[in-house]
């Protein structure tokens, strides 16, 4: 029997879910990602190492046995490997007990190409996408043109890569987008190299993993965050994917009736990178006091966070849409002594109060709720107590976990409301 545990974000991503699988995946046999590429960036710490895994699942530096890349997932082999070979230091066996899956799709060099020159057309109204080919390698798979990982095996491999490049080349010309052809052929000759080094590697084809292994326990790890849902995020500022933890299905080929719970993520606040509705998002000088506490910068493209306040309006959404069954809720440290301090508990929608995240989210804004600053992030504390409470009452989710710092240790367990079992 398969008992499937699935980690969420239930914001716009990053809420430190690589923090938590690496926390939470030693008791489990494999840990999976099953959608999503490297447009993620999951932060671990490992001897006072920081990772950053795009492809990897964050259980890589734990005990368990099969880390797989799912085929729900799109893979840039270039960036791949150089994961792996960054992490052969810390974690000498990294590639013994790694799994691609053979259906899972190649982000080509011209992905990335098409993504940069789809983004520079849009203008200011750019998605303000990770420009890693998440969109385009996307499109190939739903437009049924992709290469997927079963094809680097074949020995026409190099002509099926050669036709679609030719499709792109003209793509880019329609964009008028020749300039970035310049750095292809260095682009092309890392890519094909790393293609090589991936032959070697180990593949699955899930089902029958499942079949094979008996009672054997799966840690889903998400990327990126419902609110990036390419259905139910805040659409057409959003990823290419379906984050939410109906995907896991699809992107592992498991039945949804092994999924056992779903445990969504949220930090304590909120944060965003690229464009697109933010109704809570905060003033700048705020912003920033954030910015610098929380390291709100991102791990994929550094680039800095917008910030804002815990929308529990998007959040209850989240947790509708994801079956959330436990909260974890992180970077509690970065509002420790913050004031002024407040969650939005609803919507104002032309002077209507509403409690709904609709589908043009830019038309609302928030209604607030003071929260009382605590002094530490401590169940005695009956200001943070009292913190955890409204979350719990607002979105009827008992929260299991709180994060205080980056480090897999900084968690204080929750046994039952309000007590902390260490
Ligand atoms: P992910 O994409 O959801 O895995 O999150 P990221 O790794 O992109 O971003 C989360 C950031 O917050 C990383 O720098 C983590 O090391 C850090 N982090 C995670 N949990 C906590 C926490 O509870 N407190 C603090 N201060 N940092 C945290
Ligand atoms: P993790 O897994 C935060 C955002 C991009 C952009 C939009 C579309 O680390 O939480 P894409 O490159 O996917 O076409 O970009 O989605 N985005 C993320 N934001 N965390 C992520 O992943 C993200 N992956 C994509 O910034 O707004
Ligand atoms: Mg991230």
């Amino acid at each position: 029997m398969i008992s499937i545990d699935v980690i969420v974000g239930l914001q716009w991503g990053d809420e430190g879910k690589g923090k938590i699988v690496h926390a939470m995946a030693d008791k489990y046999d494999v840990v999976a990602r099953f959608q999503g590429g490297p447009n993620a960036g999951h932060t671990i710490y490992v001897n006072d190492r920081k990772i950053i895994l795009h492809h990897l699942p964050s259980g890589i530096v734990s005990s368990c046995s099969y880390n797989i890349v799912g085929s729900g997932m799109v893979v840039d082999p270039s960036t791949l490997i150089e994961e792996i070979k960054a992490l052969q230091s810390v974690v000498p066996d990294v590639s013994d007990r790694l799994y691609l899956s053979y259906r899972a799709v190649l982000i080509m060099p011209t992905h990335t190409l098409l993504d940069r020159a789809s983004e520079r057309a849009k203008g200011d109204s750019c998605v303000g996408s990770t420009q890693r080919g998440i969109a385009p390698s996307y499109m190939d798979k739903t437009g049924r043109n992709a290469l997927r990982i079963i094809d680097i095996l074949r020995s026409d491999f190099e002509s099926m890569y050669r036709r679609l490049k030719t499709k792109h080349l003209k793509l880019l010309k329609v964009y008028d987008a020749e300039d970035l052809i310049e750095s292809l052929d260095s682009m092309e000759d890392k890519w094909f190299e790393a293609i090589e080094f991936m032959r070697s590697l180990h593949f699955v084809n899930e089902p029958y993993l499942w079949e094979k292994l008996d009672n054997v326990s799966v840690l889903a790890e998400g990327a990126q965050g419902t609110m990036l849902d390419i259905q139910w995020g805040t659409y057409p500022y959003v990823t290419s994917s379906n984050t939410i933890s109906g995907s896991v299905s699809v992107g592992l080929g498991v039945s949804p009736k092994h999924i056992r719970k779903v445990i969504g993520i949220t930090k304590a606040y909120t944060t965003r990178v690229g464009n697109g509705p933010f109704p809570t998002e905060m003033p700048e000088e705020i912003a920033n006091v954030i910015r610098q506490r929380g390291g709100e910068y991102g791990s994929t493209t550094g680039r800095p966070r917008r910030c804002g306040w815990l929308d529990l309006v998007a959040l209850k959404y989240a947790t509708i849409i994801n079956g959330v069954d436990e909260l974890v809720i992180t970077k509690t440290d970065v509002l420790t002594n913050f004031k002024p301090l407040k969650v939005a508990i609803d919507y104002d929608l032309n002077g209507r109060r509403i409690k709904e995240v609709i589908p043009y989210l830019e038309q609302v804004k928030p209604i607030y709720q003071d929260i009382e600053p605590w002094q530490s992030v401590s169940f005695k504390d009956k200001n943070f107590a009292s913190f955890i409470d409204i979350i719990e009452g607002y979105l009827s989710v008992p929260v299991t976990m709180v994060s205080y710092g980056p480090r897999k240790e900084q968690i204080i367990k929750v046994k039952a409301k309000g007590t902390m079992a260490y």
